[in-house]
């Protein structure tokens, strides 16, 4: 890739006239969006190894037409282990659970230990990965039933047989009792599978069967697999929205997610049907999403169902939006209530004790909750949704609600949602809109005519529809508009965020994996030059085209922190372009800039599994106070200028 800047000036610093004050940009703007979909928390972000832990995964996960060959059930990822030919039963039990929130365990009866043992196998998702030299936490509950003791070996095994990890131990508990081991692994495996083998004839019941790496992100017991959570991390986000999107308001009012079922011990966590046909253990909960919030950095932006479920999954039963009944309604406040006081109330307050039980006596400092995930805006939602923001609004005035118009740019929803909000005075109102890249483009005035000194927006869902550096760019040329309205734009999300190769149902996402690696895609390297480039004030005009028309693709803005001056330009062309940089209102300025250009061919694209092919190369220009830089066909440049 050739690239012309043109030098003009090599002094130090030169002073320049006073900068005009600029146009405040929310410090809130880039941040992210959560949503448990594409396998993002378990087998994806939540570091669980095991699949199916607690024998929870039922039928009614899963959509009747998406069920997948062998079912989902019980047993999904398990089968059933007689190395050496030993002779046994297993059998899914509910008497006596550990827990009645996770009511399923196993029992294994072995009538012929066999050379290894009887028991069960678990081959994690897709198969599970161990690294050589690292260290992973085994755990189990286990019961024995008859009394008396039974000796168990924990083996995993590559896939050609050979032992990569193993320990044995003895289980001596007729009540529930957790065992926890380290386990080191001898070499790399990739697609190992786990052995639970009993090696004495009796029964053993078999619960919360885990394995963990020890090196999760930060060290957390129960943690994040460290390889994605750094990923997001670089984002340096700075808020996180979750746990979604449509799984936020579920499939049916049974299936709306439910805050209080996702804290506490794992094993009293009360898993549930994913709205994107799989099964959510909970592992990965709310003490978790607002611990990692904390540990990036970010603000936690959780969003809660207005009362009623997703209009578009439950439709396919026939019956669309289910709302909470009104008889329930003050319950359901309630618990929106508790978890402002889990997140802010003292470790003595009723739910405050849970947070400081969990490890976390300090608070977590909530400013913000979302309420409703882009609904179908009618007279139930209304009411539901106006004693939900009314009740918050009344008991905590410091929180900051954020409403829904509905799921797309325009229409009857987005017209009612904002009708709501205004009239509630409502302060941000969440948007989303997926689209061809095209649409961005046509559409980088929209926020400009957004009246200001009302309701903020939260552009909470965004993309183009694709993952190649032209969808990217088009995000980008967009990002420069929600810079410029950075006064009405309160908080902007792409979504979604992460996807598991082969266990995606929604595409493109921004930062794909599997069980090795973490392949993020061209989108994601635009989100990040963002992100990282912030400002919090915006300069018109400073980028202009020959012949001095202002060019559209292009911001200007400052960074009052460090005192820097970042420009980006996009252009979308098939070939280079000039433009004309002018940093005369600005007061003074070092000749010597970072240049960061992520450029390419339109159609090329981040593959996951493949080397990447677009990433952003950095570089030092000169620059001086009215200078010209020549964009690169097909690409994003950032100019970061020291000014002190
Ligand atoms: O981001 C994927 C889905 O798109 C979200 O769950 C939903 O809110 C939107 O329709």
């Amino acid at each position: 890739m050739e690239m012309k800047i043109l030098l003009l000036g090599a002094s130090l610093v030169t002073s320049l006239p006073t900068m005009a004050g600029g146009k405040p940009i929310s410090p809130n703007l880039f941040g992210i969006f959560f949503e448990d979909l594409n396998y993002a928390a378990d087998g994806g972000l939540y570091a669980e190894l095991v699949q199916n832990r607690s024998f929870e995964y039922s039928p009614s996960d899963v959509d009747v037409h998406k069920q997948p060959a062998g079912g989902w059930h019980p047993f999904t990822a398990w089968e059933f282990a007689r190395e050496g030919n030993g002779i046994g039963t297993i059998s899914l039990e509910t008497r006596e659970p550990i827990h009645p929130n996770n009511p399923h365990y196993l029992l294994v009866d072995v009538k012929t230990v066999g050379k290894h043992g009887v028991g069960i196998r678990n081959k994690g998702y897709d198969g599970i990965v161990l690294r050589k030299e690292e260290t992973y936490r085994f755990s189990v509950f286990l019961r024995n039933p008859d009394g008396g003791s039974m000796p168990v070996d924990v083996v995993v095994k590559d896939h050609k047989g050979t032992v990569v990890a193993d320990t044995s131990f003895t289980a001596s508990s007729s009540t529930w009792k957790q065992y926890e081991m380290v386990l080191r692994s001898r070499s790399d495996a990739d697609t190992a599978a786990l052995s639970l083998l009993f090696k004495k004839r009796g029964t053993v019941a078999v619960d919360m069967v885990s394995l963990f790496p020890i090196d999760t992100y930060k060290g957390r017991k129960n943690g994040l697999r460290r390889d994605i959570a750094e990923t997001i991390a670089a984002l340096k986000p700075a808020f996180v929205r979750f746990p979604g999107g449509c799984l936020a308001h579920g499939d049916g009012l049974d299936n709306i997610y439910q805050w209080k079922n996702t804290i506490g011990p794992v094993e009293q966590r009360k898993g549930d049907k994913n709205i994107w046909n799989y099964h959510q253990s909970m592992g990965l909960g709310y003490f978790e999403y607002f611990q990692f919030c904390e540990d990036i950095g970010a603000k936690p932006l959780p969003v809660i169902a207005a009362g009623v479920s997703c209009q578009n999954s439950a439709r396919r039963r026939g019956d669309g939006q289910e709302c909470v009944p009104m008889e329930d309604m003050l319950q359901y406040i309630q618990d929106i209530l508790d978890l402002v006081e889990y997140c802010n109330g003292p470790s003595t307050s009723e739910w405050g004790s849970k947070r400081a039980a969990a490890g976390h006596p300090e608070p977590f400092n909530l400013e913000y909750i979302g309420i409703g995930n882009e609904d179908h805006i009618t007279p139930e939602f209304e009411a539901r949704f106006k004693m939900i923001y009314e009740a918050v609004k009344d008991k905590y005035p410091e929180i900051t609600v954020v409403g829904t118009a509905g799921p797309g740019e325009a229409g009857k929803d987005y017209e009612e949602g904002w009708k709501i909000a205004r009239k509630l005075g409502v302060p941000v109102v969440d948007e989303h809109y997926y689209k061809g890249w095209g649409w961005f483009l046509e559409n980088l005035h929209r926020y400009d005519s957004y009246p200001r000194g009302g309701s903020k927006v939260y552009l909470g869902e965004y993309a183009s529809w694709g993952s190649a550096l032209e969808n990217a760019l088009a995000e980008a040329v967009y990002m420069t508009s929600l810079e410029r309205n950075g006064d009405v734009v309160e908080f902007a999300s792409y979504a979604p965020l992460l996807a598991r190769v082969g266990h995606t149902q929604w595409n493109p996402d921004l930062i794909y994996f599997d069980g090795k690696q973490v392949y993020p895609s061209v989108n994601y390297h635009v989100q990040k030059l963002f992100s990282l480039n912030r400002g919090d004030t915006y300069h018109a005009d400073v980028v202009t085209e020959d012949g001095g028309k202002p060019m559209l693709y292009s911001s200007c803005v400052r960074d009052s922190h460090t005192g820097d001056i970042i420009v980006k330009l996009v252009n979308m062309d098939g070939r280079e372009r000039k433009a004309n940089i002018d940093l005369n209102p600005f007061k003074r300025i070092r000749t010597e800039a970072a240049l960061t250009v992520l450029a390419g061919d339109a159609k090329a694209k981040n593959e996951p599994g493949k080397p990447a092919s677009v990433i952003p190369a950095e570089s030092r220009i000169k620059v001086k106070k009215s200078f010209g830089y020549t964009m690169p066909a097909h690409s994003l440049s950032v100019i970061r200028i020291k000014t002190k």
